[in-house]
């Protein structure tokens, strides 16, 4: 598997491959949102390719404090073939390169089998925190597209 940076000509593939993986594609997946995410993150948003599919996809931000990993996945066709952690790793070597310090993840709860895939690979839960959000407008806000 090749990985390279997204780019928007790749945003219909990403969003089938999250609705494949079962990740929930909420208000902030649309065309828009996902442009200013990537204007924002260029070397953190990552894309993995197998004979010319795109098989994987991971998005990466830093806030100038922390790192954050949002929607990871895998063609469920191919899991379980390193795919993810390569992945990982390549974008834990991005953010490395930034000095980042600290990188957070959420997991939702229905999806708690792979915690195991990320204390693999060395993450570790927080049981001295309470995660908390705020909806500043909630027409803005959808669950799902
Ligand atoms: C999570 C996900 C990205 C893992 O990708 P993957 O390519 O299957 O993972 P890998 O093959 O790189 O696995 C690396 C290691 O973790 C283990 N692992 C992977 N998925 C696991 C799981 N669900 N439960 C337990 N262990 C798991 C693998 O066995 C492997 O261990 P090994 O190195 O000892 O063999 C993939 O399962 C996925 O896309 N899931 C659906 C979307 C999702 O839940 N994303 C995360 C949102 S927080």
């Amino acid at each position: 598997m090749k990985i390279e940076k997204f780019s928007m000509e790749s945003y219909d593939d990403i969003i089938t491959l999250w609705r494949k993986a079962g990740i929930n594609v909420g208000s902030t997946d649309t065309k828009e949102e996902i442009e200013i995410m990537v204007k924002r993150n260029p070397q953190l948003f990552l894309v993995g390719i197998l004979d010319q599919k795109l098989i994987s996809v991971v998005m990466g931000g830093f806030d100038g404090r922390r790192g954050y990993v949002h929607h990871l996945a895998v063609d469920p066709d191919y899991q379980k073939k390193g795919y993810g952690k390569m992945m990982m790793d390549e974008l834990l070597v991005s953010f490395r390169k930034m000095g980042v310090h600290k990188v957070h993840l959420f997991i939702e709860k229905y999806n708690k089998e792979v915690v195991k895939f990320y204390h693999n690979l060395g993450w570790e839960i927080r049981d001295d925190l309470i995660m908390m959000s705020y909806i500043p407008d909630k027409n803005l806000y959808k669950m799902r597209i």
